[in-house]
């Protein structure tokens, strides 16, 4: 059973606790074991008047009950006395319950200052000064709860109360901002709107339903959103008769109806008058900084230009989203590729890797003893299989080809990509979301060598002009971009592309002559060719890997970027990095210009432990392994002969399908010899690069090492003269 919610040691203040629904609060407060101040001015309804009476007769009654209870004649706008009676009886102040009220109705003409003037300084002014003594108390004990008495007539407005209405939903304004400055304090203020029968509704709601709206069903909200187990703040809720509900801000998706290079127009307002109304797919901002975000997502697509629906013809016509029922789930036909690693080559280049940077030359030469496919290069095969034709073809969905735009992208590998290999890719439309200004196809691409699942991508594709058709703004099969952290970044790396950036990239298969063509990019609305964003997304998924992961592809597991803006080839990509556990945050820029070209993107990366965790199985189950043990245990006779024979460090990498499954090392060069697991100690002499079976074939006689070498099986890397002497140690001292 829960606990029964208890208030001792704290001190509550209700102001205008003589009748009504402060009374009611008072009481309940009291029985269960708080003190109480029952402050009441003892006026009429309108406010005229004062006296003691009120405040007394419920101070009595809580005291016969056996309650601790203390009373206050001040008016509300002497705030700080009534506090000060408060600290004087009971030494402390937690709760503030601020619901002293009156009424002066008048329809809106009739109003006099006087009318306005005394609601707004019970009501707002009031709440404000007893608040404001009571704070600093809270602040230094932190804790204090609050609560502000609004109205229904303030939320939804009511003929006859204009001064209350507006006095009523000022309040909420004070309590939302008091929720935000005193969290930090445990200091909680929330609003309610009541609805009870009092002397206040008397003249308004029918007597038996006075009777029946008691304050007592509302109390008990009042009471629990006082305690110190509850958590809510900054909340709103309407309640009476024993109902309650909390309301919330709601905003629809709305319209950009200016376009950058033009003013902005009343008809255009009015062009979009539907769609700023339309509530489908609202959303449900909470705080200034969500509802500033959308503002300035706003401004960042003006000023990227284009994605603007002011002219409503430029939209799809009210094509719901049920329309395209036949297109999201729709497969493209399966995709078969192949690559080699001339391919991968190509990509590494194409995306910056350079021999300028020694640790790159993993992936621009096929010979070095780890060589290895940048893991972005997963983005390549599932493009090619997009731009297969597939994409004009879905049902239900004709798309302008001219005027679609690459929005984000999501790759995920489930091993590290293959040196080369045989690809199938199936696409798949997962989702189409109306983002006003454009229409977006969520397009999963899964990638499989035979049966196994290599990596999986998401396109987020852009097409402009086509949103707009009241279909839903997100979508739960959205992989979604996230925000880089509020601090400045922890690494951030550079590199400056080269003119001919866009002409090498586009040979890895994007063939679009936006990236070469200065006619076509033109015609496209920009100065000059611009460089493939996947371009981008491969330099700084690269300055990630070598930052973060010592450039491991094995720790690479997932990417997420969002294109923001174009970038020319000669520019130079800074990417600002931020570690946050395995997920490396990230935003790529344009040195000099400071544009953001890549947005709200983070590289997951395998935890390093998960990588070394794997190593002491490394070797298991390879044929190599027992060879390497024999040799080994040979050596120690004839150790010293050997290495006067052949005198040099041997570092061999033994691969299993496309990884690299063992390192060893077979040193002939120093003392009697040794071989070890792992790579060389020192520095290897020659580092030999080949398969467990061709391995085996070679110590059996059966393939000759230099054959081997010339046809490709074997990779020799440093002094390849030195593989001459291989047949000597494998065949004259393995002798298995
Ligand atoms: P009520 O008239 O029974 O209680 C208000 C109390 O405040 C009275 O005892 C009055 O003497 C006291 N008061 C008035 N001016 C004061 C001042 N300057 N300083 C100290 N005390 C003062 O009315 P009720 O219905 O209990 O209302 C309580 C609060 O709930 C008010 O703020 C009212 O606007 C609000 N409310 C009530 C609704 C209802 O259905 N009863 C509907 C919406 C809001």
């Amino acid at each position: 059973m829960a606990s029964t919610l208890r208030f001792n040691g704290r001190v509550v203040l209700v102001t205008g606790a003589g009748g009504g629904l402060g009374r009611a609060y008072a009481l309940a407060f009291a029985e269960r074991g708080a003190s109480v101040v029952v402050n009441d001015l003892g006026g009429d309804f309108t406010g005229v008047g004062k006296g003691s009476l009120a405040a007394d007769k419920v101070v009595e009654e809580i005291r016969r009950k056996g309650g601790k209870a203390v009373a206050n004649y001040d008016s509300v706008e002497e705030g700080e006395k009534i506090v000060k009676t408060a600290l004087d009886a009971f030494g402390r102040i937690d709760i503030v319950i601020n619901n002293a009220g009156i009424l002066r109705d008048r329809s809106f003409s009739r109003i006099s200052d006087e009318d306005w003037d005394i609601i707004q300084r019970v009501h707002l002014r009031g709440s404000f000064l007893v608040t404001r003594a009571a704070w600093d108390h809270m602040k230094k004990q932190n804790f204090g709860r609050i609560i502000m008495t609004s109205s229904a007539s303030g939320i939804y407005g009511n003929f006859g109360q204009a001064n209350y209405c507006a006095a009523k939903l000022g309040l909420l304004g004070l309590s939302n901002c008091l929720a935000v400055e005193g969290k930090k304090n445990n200091i909680h203020c929330n609003t309610i709107a009541p609805t009870a029968g009092s002397r206040m509704t008397q003249t308004i709601l029918p007597e038996d339903l006075l009777e029946a709206l008691k304050p007592d069903y509302v109390a008990p909200l009042v009471l629990w959103l006082c305690h110190e187990s509850c958590e809510e703040n900054g909340g709103l809720f309407e309640v009476g008769a024993g109902w309650i509900g909390k309301l919330r801000w709601e905003r629809s998706l709305g319209a950009l109806v200016r376009q950058r290079t033009q003013p902005m127009t009343p008809e255009a307002v009015k062009a979009n008058w539907t769609k700023i109304c339309d509530f489908d797919n609202a959303t449900k901002p909470q705080s200034i900084k969500e509802s500033i975000g959308s503002i300035v997502e706003a401004l960042n697509k003006i000023n990227s230009g284009g994605e603007v629906s002011a002219n409503p013809t430029s939209r799809a016509t009210s094509a719901a989203t049920s329309e395209f029922a036949g297109a999201i789930g729709h497969k493209l036909p399966p995709f078969y590729s192949s690559y080699a690693e001339l391919d991968t080559i190509m990509y590494a280049l194409g995306v910056g890797a350079s021999i300028k940077e020694p640790k790159d030359m993993k992936f621009i030469y096929e010979g070095s003893s780890d060589f290895s496919c940048l893991p972005t290069f997963g983005v390549i095969l599932a493009q090619k299989s997009i731009m297969n034709g597939g994409l004009a073809e879905i049902p239900g969905l004709s798309i302008n080809l001219a005027k679609i735009l690459h929005g984000e992208q999501y790759l995920e590998l489930y091993k590290p990509m293959p040196r080369t290999g045989k690809f199938r890719c199936e696409t798949i439309v997962a989702d189409i979301l109306d983002k006003g200004s454009g229409l977006v196809i969520l397009m999963d691409v899964y990638t499989y060598s035979g049966e196994e699942l290599i990596c999986y991508n998401q396109f987020s594709i852009f097409v402009v002009g086509s949103g707009g058709f009241s279909g839903k703004r997100t979508s739960d099969k959205a992989k979604v971009a996230v925000a880089i952290p509020d601090r400045p970044p922890d690494a951030v790396l550079t590199d400056t592309t080269s003119l001919n950036q866009a002409a090498l990239y586009r040979l890895s298969g994007d063939w679009n002559p936006l990236h070469i063509d200065p006619n076509f990019a033109s015609l496209a609305g920009f100065d000059k060719p611009i460089l493939h964003g996947l371009c981008t997304f491969g330099f700084s998924a690269r300055h990630v890997l070598q930052q973060f992961a010592d450039n491991d592809v094995s720790r690479f597991k997932a990417i997420k970027v969002r294109f923001a803006k174009p970038v020319y080839p000669g520019q130079t990509l800074q990417t600002e990095m931020w570690k946050e556990g395995n997920r490396i945050h990230f935003q790529t820029k344009v040195q000099g210009t400071g544009d953001i070209v890549i947005s709200n993107a983070y590289v997951d990366l395998v935890p390093a432990s998960a990588i070394s965790a794997k190593t002491p199985s490394e070797g298991a189950g390879l044929q190599s392994t027992l060879v390497f043990e024999e040799i080994g245990r040979r050596l120690q006779g004839i150790g010293q002969e050997v290495v006067k024979k052949v005198g040099a460090v041997f570092e061999w990498h033994i691969t299993k399908g496309e990884n690299t499954a063992a390192k060893w090392t077979i040193d002939l060069k120093t003392g009697s010899g040794r071989v070890y697991q792992g790579p060389a100690k020192g520095s290897a002499d020659v580092t030999i690069t080949l398969s467990d079976e061709d391995f085996m074939e070679v110590v059996l006689g059966k393939l000759d090492p230099q054959k081997a070498f010339f046809s490709g099986r074997l990779k020799a890397r440093g002094n390849i003269l030195l593989s001459q002497k291989l047949q000597m140690i494998l065949k004259d001292y393995a002798k298995l």
